[in-house]
């Protein structure tokens, strides 16, 4: 494939309505983008971080010494943590209006990218908190700017307007997307993500599986999200078995990180449905569950009970997963055991009894997803109408394998 014939050592810069650069050593872009932050007056940043990746990954260092090379100061906000709260959201952004930040700097995964744009926006509402901005008790406009330093390949925060928080004492993981919270630059460097742990680099790689296989489905699905979706499933199960094997191999890791960046383009356009607002209630009750794996729970009963309506892009999409698919529409278990299947060869095997929920939870968990805020207009954008008993439903038969 022409894979082989790309230089991953050359940085390219990938425009949207934010700019990445995308490539080994895209860190080093870091100065070029702090140069910018200091003409555009941005003297002061926050950087909103968890608690050691941005360290151990080697960010730090080049970042760190690229702000002070500018003369720019900074905070470091370090609490953030998997499934990122609403406290922690106030408590970063009341670091960054005590300092005077008028940038954000995110260096991290999804959490601390998620964490950041909403510090970003309350920045500028400084009488909101990350409550309100999750319950959308208010609209927002405007944000201060954000520049993300990536860390893994998975949920495409770095180039699209979406963030997620839970708000942790009414079990509620709501998603914002706002226009002002694209990124104004982000850094995709897969040699910083050379020691994200397997369970890690596993689950947020099936992350980007699950952000196409939705925005290919919706019902604002073009054929745009569909050409990233086929693309993503392509690349990520071609190159996901190579890292298990290999972590450190360079370009698995560029094109796992490409596949998520697309994808991030993708549901950008084509939005999302069911595997996300059904798995945001899992996490947002078992706070340490991983997004990823959640959406690996639920995923083959969300193909079997879209397959009838959509069974042609999904047996395109999916044909690097399940082969045999040819797209009639009466293969919806075929594709969903095939899924499943293709899942559990990469070691993700887990169901939600294997996690701790039963089915006396099911009940709670559908009225989190028709009731959490924001879940309903995901809903509403599915295949097929999502009501209730279907939601009940894919969470009942998530429960345990589909098969064998
Ligand atoms: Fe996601």
């Amino acid at each position: 494939m022409w894979e082989q014939d790309v230089d991953i050592n050359e940085v390219v810069e990938i425009r949207s309505k934010s700019t990445v650069y995308l490539g080994v050593g895209a860190i080093q872009k870091i100065d070029d983008i702090a140069a910018e932050m200091k003409q555009l007056q941005i003297e002061k940043v926050i950087v909103v971080t968890g608690k050691s990746s941005y360290k151990i990954s080697g960010a730090w260092e080049v970042v760190e010494k690229a702000l002070q090379a500018k003369g720019i100061a900074y905070r470091i906000y370090d609490q953030i943590t998997p499934n990122p709260t609403a406290e922690q959201v106030d408590a970063a952004t009341k670091v960054a209006l005590e300092f005077g930040a008028q940038g954000v700097l995110a260096i991290g995964g999804g959490s601390p990218i998620d964490a950041a744009k909403s510090v970003a926006i309350l920045m500028e509402y400084p009488e909101e908190t990350a409550a309100s901005l999750y319950e959308y008790t208010f609209t927002p406009e405007k944000a201060a700017p954000i520049v993300t330093v990536n860390l893994t390949h998975g949920t495409g925060t770095e180039i699209d307007r979406f963030a997620v928080v839970t708000i942790l004492d009414k079990e509620y993981k709501p998603a914002i997307a706002y226009d002002c919270i694209y990124p104004m630059y982000s850094i995709d460097d897969p040699a910083l993500m050379t020691k994200l742990p397997r369970n890690q680099s596993l689950y947020v790689s099936i992350d980007a599986i699950n952000h196409v296989v939705e925005a290919a489905t919706t019902k604002v699905a073009s054929p745009y999200s569909i050409l990233m979706a086929k693309e993503t499933v392509r690349l990520v199960a071609k190159y996901l078995p190579i890292i298990l094997q290999n972590p450190e191999d360079l370009t698995a890791r560029y094109y796992l990180l490409y596949a998520s960046m697309i994808a991030g383009v993708s549901f950008d356009n084509g939005l999302l449905h069911f595997t996300h607002a059904l798995e945001h209630p899992l996490s947002a009750v078992k706070p340490e569950l991983a997004h990823g794996l959640g959406l690996a729970m639920l995923l083959p009963s969300v193909v079997k009970n879209i397959y009838t309506v959509k069974s042609a892009v999904l047996a395109d999409i999916l044909a690097p997963i399940v082969p045999a698919l040819t797209g009639d529409a009466g293969e919806a278990e075929q594709a969903a055991v095939g899924i499943e299947k293709w899942l559990f060869a990469l070691g993700v095997d887990s169901k939600l009894k294997d996690e701790g929920f039963t089915a006396v939870d099911v009940a709670r968990l559908t009225e989190l997803a028709m009731e959490t805020p924001s879940l309903s207009l995901l809903l509403s954008l599915a295949p097929i109408e999502a009501d209730a008993d279907i939601v009940t439903k894919i969470y009942e038969e998530s429960l345990s394998p589909m098969c064998c």
